[in-house]
């Protein structure tokens, strides 16, 4: 179907509460994707940092093909083998501390989880959390959010959060206190504009926790799953959170996430607490064993290290060289961006890189983020950042 067909025909009856790009995506494999014309798109957003292995990775493909003849849905009120396998194996990438997981089907559902938990094993109500942050769109996610963007529109149903400056270590400890249930952190601020704690920071941030008897949440749901380098975030910083939550590679491509937290918060739960239909949807584990499998075994978060590392001396020697079209680069793994100088521009370039054929975001403004799958070839990432900065200096 042409292109003006499926948009004349949507617009009809989807709900307009995106903008879309002018492209339909009709298959993916690896990092490519192929349009509705059968033009070939480099995919440097990996489906919103989603496709962790590649898009239809043959594992992942295989996986789930094998899990829909056997069983997709059942209830958690039984035991299933898939979210058994997934459970045990998040218990060998999170630190020993974190000793519980229970699967939902997206990021925001794991931050409602992860709010419930810490208001369920602190009593308290206050949550603390930064500026720039993302955490979901739920309303209960949009309380802890640090972008009144998102929260403007829905201001009369929301608690007023406690929003400190990211990465500022005063700030936070004098906003944490006795009524602070938890406080609520991305590694590296994925939405936010690709921000990367410094050294030290989410280790000041536990101690100022703990001597509140506040919980820390680490939301890893764009940081998780090998993205940054390491199989959790958490490990540049040797720091435990009390609740993680973890989504978008976790599923490589199938609805599927996680909130996963310490034996002392768990212990303050009780059936009922919790639940939902889709919740431990043995499809969605099969999906989610079959991405961690590829990741440990082809160690993609150990790969996502070094290339990110040559990406970044691309993107900073860009940024160099051309202080008018670009202010700086950061990042971590393969969670990288290049700061563009010019906002409006900024705006302009998804769509000429689309023309170009390659699949990019901009977020918070001015930021060209790249979180492409993990194991993206390194002349398919390469190739696509030369012609970008290409379209960026002209
Ligand atoms: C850090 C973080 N938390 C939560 C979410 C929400 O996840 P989802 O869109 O799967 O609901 C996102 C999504 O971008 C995210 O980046």
């Amino acid at each position: 179907m042409d292109l003006r067909e499926i948009q004349r025909r949507e617009a009809t009856h989807f709900l307009p509460v995106v903008n879309r790009m002018p492209v339909a995506i009709v298959e993916g494999r690896g990092s490519i994707v192929v349009d509705q014309d059968g033009r070939e798109l480099v995919d440097l957003t990996a489906g919103w940092g989603v496709c962790a292995i590649g898009h239809c990775h043959p594992r992942l493909v295989e996986a789930v093909r094998d899990q829909a003849g056997r069983l997709m849905q059942t209830t958690n009120l039984f035991y299933t083998l898939p979210q058994l396998e997934t459970i045990e194996t998040l218990a060998e990438i999170t630190p020993p501390e974190i000793t519980r997981s229970f699967l939902v089907n997206s990021g925001t559902e794991a931050v409602e989880g992860a709010i419930k938990l810490a208001h369920r094993a602190t009593g308290r109500d206050k949550f603390v959390s930064t500026g720039g942050s993302f955490h979901g769109r739920t309303l209960g996610a949009l309380s802890v959010i640090g972008q009144p963007k998102y929260q403007e529109p829905y201001r009369a149903l929301l608690r007023e959060p406690v929003v400190v400056p990211f990465d500022d270590v005063a700030a936070i400890e004098a906003a944490i206190d006795e009524h602070t249930a938890a406080v609520i952190v991305e590694p590296v601020q994925g939405e936010g504009g690709v921000n990367v704690a410094s050294d030290g920071y989410l280790r000041a941030v536990r101690e100022a926790c703990d001597r509140a008897g506040a919980l820390l949440i680490l939301d890893e749901v764009q940081t998780g799953i090998g993205r940054t380098g390491r199989m959790l975030a958490l490990e540049h910083d040797g720091v435990v959170p009390d609740v993680l939550t973890l989504g978008k590679g976790l599923g490589g491509g199938f609805p599927v996430a996680a909130f996963c937290c310490s034996e002392g918060v768990a212990e303050t739960v009780q059936p009922g607490d919790h639940g939902g239909t889709y919740v431990g949807n043995p499809l969605a584990a099969a999906a989610a064993n079959a991405v961690l499998e590829v990741v440990r075994e082809e160690k993609l978060h150990e790969r996502a290290a070094a290339v990110g590392e040559q990406l970044h001396d691309r993107l900073a020697a860009f940024a160099r060289e051309h202080p008018d079209h670009a202010t700086g680069a950061r990042g971590r793994g393969l969670l990288r961006a290049l700061v563009l100088a010019d906002a409006e521009r900024a705006a302009a370039l998804p769509k000429r890189a689309l023309e170009a054929g390659i699949l990019v975001n901009v977020t918070a403004g001015n930021v060209l983020r790249f979180f492409p799958p993990l194991n993206i070839p390194e002349a398919e990432l390469f190739e696509s950042t030369a012609t970008l900065l290409d379209l960026i200096r002209t």
